[in-house]
């Protein structure tokens, strides 16, 4: 078998379509969804991904304001900027791309964003939110993977889901919305026995280890849905934590880059959107 890929780039162009077709709709009625990005140094990837929120910024017709601060910034300065823009009327939603500074402390940048801004879903009330199932924001990336398998018309019901990795930005989140959806699932991670084995039992397979290639062919069922979240660099290559020698067993898999990815960033966009809908009451 040769596995049919998934083409997050074309999905995200579409959904981006839908999002832009909608603030358009929202201007009319004098709302424009705004984000603002606040990086925080100089870390390369963080710069990548913040150039492309921008982006996607324009594509959606979206406001936005970028807070480029330097690595020397000190928590209270970061958590007095978050505090004008949780009051800023023109701002909907929030993001501090994280990694932050050592000298920072990620949860208390997270607990400082309003949690009715909170695009990301990274805030406590979010978190618990998703894990009763009445959310107003969805998690981006497990969205955008959720995102992928309705329009391949692939649902997890029933199926047996495994999840490699346990983050709160991509593995609790990912299993919390595919169990939602009534698959069975399971979490594995780098304390879990006989992993390979595991995975073998998967349907639909994820996989959010930050390691590149570490699904190998032997960890894959016939036929299985294999959905690779990585994002790493191997010899500077891009490249998943799936071995591309799966699209040999797998019935659908995502690539990298083009897969997961993209809709990440459309799912941000959809959060902003509903964040300056919920604000206004509209
Ligand atoms: N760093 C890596 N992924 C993310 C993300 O989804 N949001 C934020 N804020 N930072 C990240």
């Amino acid at each position: 078998m040769s596995a049919v890929m998934m083409d997050g780039k074309a999905l995200s162009a579409k959904v981006r379509q839908r999002i832009l077709a909608e603030t358009e709709a929202l201007k009319e009625r004098g709302v424009r969804p705004g984000l603002a990005v606040i990086i925080v140094g100089e870390d390369p990837a963080s710069q990548i991904y913040v150039r492309n929120k921008e982006k996607a910024c324009v594509e959606c017709g979206f406001y936005s304001e970028k807070y480029a601060l330097p690595a020397e910034t000190s928590q209270e300065e970061l958590l007095g900027l978050i505090d004008e823009l949780n009051h800023n009327p023109r701002i909907n939603g929030i993001l501090c791309q994280m990694p932050v500074p050592a000298h920072i402390s990620e949860q208390a940048v997270i607990d400082a964003i309003s949690y009715e801004k909170d695009v990301d879903a990274f805030h406590p009330v979010n978190v618990g939110k998703i894990m009763i199932g009445d959310f107003d924001f969805l998690p981006c990336t497990p969205a955008g993977v959720m995102e992928l398998l309705a329009e391949y018309g692939i649902d997890p019901k029933g199926k047996r889901c495994v999840v490699i990795g346990r983050s709160n930005i991509v593995g609790k989140p990912m299993a919390m919305l595919l169990l939602h959806k009534h698959g069975t699932v399971t979490i594995c991670h780098s304390r879990t026995a006989d992993l390979a084995a595991v995975c073998r039992e998967a349907d639909i397979l994820v996989a959010a280890v930050g390691k590149a290639k570490f699904v190998t062919p032997d960890m894959v069922r016939e036929g299985a849905v294999v959905i690779d979240v990585g994002m790493n660099r191997d010899n500077g290559k891009l490249c998943g934590d799936v071995d591309p020698a799966v699209a040999e067993k797998a019935s659908y898999m995502t690539p990298v880059p083009g897969g997961v990815g993209p809709m990440t960033i459309t799912m941000l966009m959809q959060n902003t959107l509903k964040a300056a809908r919920l604000q206004n009451g509209l």
